[in-house]
């Protein structure tokens, strides 16, 4: 696990977003796993300032969606990264691939697409208060695929302000550890002190189901980019 620890907020997302533009003009046709969050918000919001002609031959796919939800509802993933990227940016819907939360065989489909499109070069990833990675909710195993996912009540708590009716819906399709893990490299962003719990416990654990993202740690090209608050628990320096 590699840690880089930025010195502000702004720091912290512009790594990132930097990190993934080196990916894509080193490979322009790139496959890019996209999280979403608010912790995203800023990093799409960087992405867009660079313009639309690095991502002409990009292929995207999102970590997570909700299920239950009508197609485009202003709370949906797909939503989100339609108004935080696709449209300010002009790429085609036909470049991403989201999750089908409303298939009864959508799972499958989407490992399959992983797999056809040769798997995920840059996988970006955030993390719940919990531990969470995409919605592997803790208890989730290492060896987990994309499936149907309960979300718990904090998560559930952590997410009502972004749903306009307050209903939130109790279940989402979610990539697997598993599935995350084959990505050829992770960067997960921890911006916040909401967060610092969480990345305490990942300095000094590995392979606990109690905090998913403990799972990361062995991956060869794992990428932790934190801010001053997400890292205010940890002390790199002993
Ligand atoms: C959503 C996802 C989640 C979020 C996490 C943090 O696609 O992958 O794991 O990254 O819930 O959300 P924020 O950034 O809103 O704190």
């Amino acid at each position: 696990m590699r840690i880089i620890q930025c010195d502000s907020k702004e720091e912290a997302v512009s790594t990132v977003a930097s990190m993934l533009l080196e990916k894509i003009e080193s490979k322009p046709n790139s496959v890019i796993g996209l999280a979403t969050g608010r912790t995203m918000e800023p990093v799409y919001a960087q992405l867009v300032k660079s313009g639309p002609d690095k991502f002409k031959k990009t292929f995207f796919f999102m970590l997570d969606e909700y299920v239950g939800l009508p197609l485009n509802h202003p709370s949906s993933f797909k939503h989100y990264i339609k108004s935080h990227l696709i449209n300010p940016l002009g790429l085609l819907e036909s470049q991403f691939s989201f999750p089908p939360a409303h298939l009864s065989e959508g799972a499958s489909h989407y490992e399959t697409s992983i797999k056809e499109s040769g798997g995920i070069d840059f996988q970006l990833l955030g993390i719940g208060k919990n531990g969470h990675i995409g919605f592997n909710e803790p208890g989730s195993e290492k060896n987990s695929r994309t499936r149907i996912v309960k979300l718990t009540n904090e998560t559930i708590e952590a997410n009502r302000d972004q749903f306009v009716d307050k209903n939130i819906p109790t279940d989402a399709l979610s990539m697997g550890i598993g599935t995350i893990l084959e990505g050829k490299s992770l960067v997960l962003l921890a911006t916040g002190k909401s967060k610092a719990d969480a990345i305490k416990y990942l300095m000094n654990h590995h392979d606990d189901p109690s905090c998913p993202v403990t799972f990361l740690k062995n991956h060869p090209h794992f990428t932790l980019v934190l801010d001053p608050e997400a890292a205010s628990k940890i002390n790199l320096n002993i």
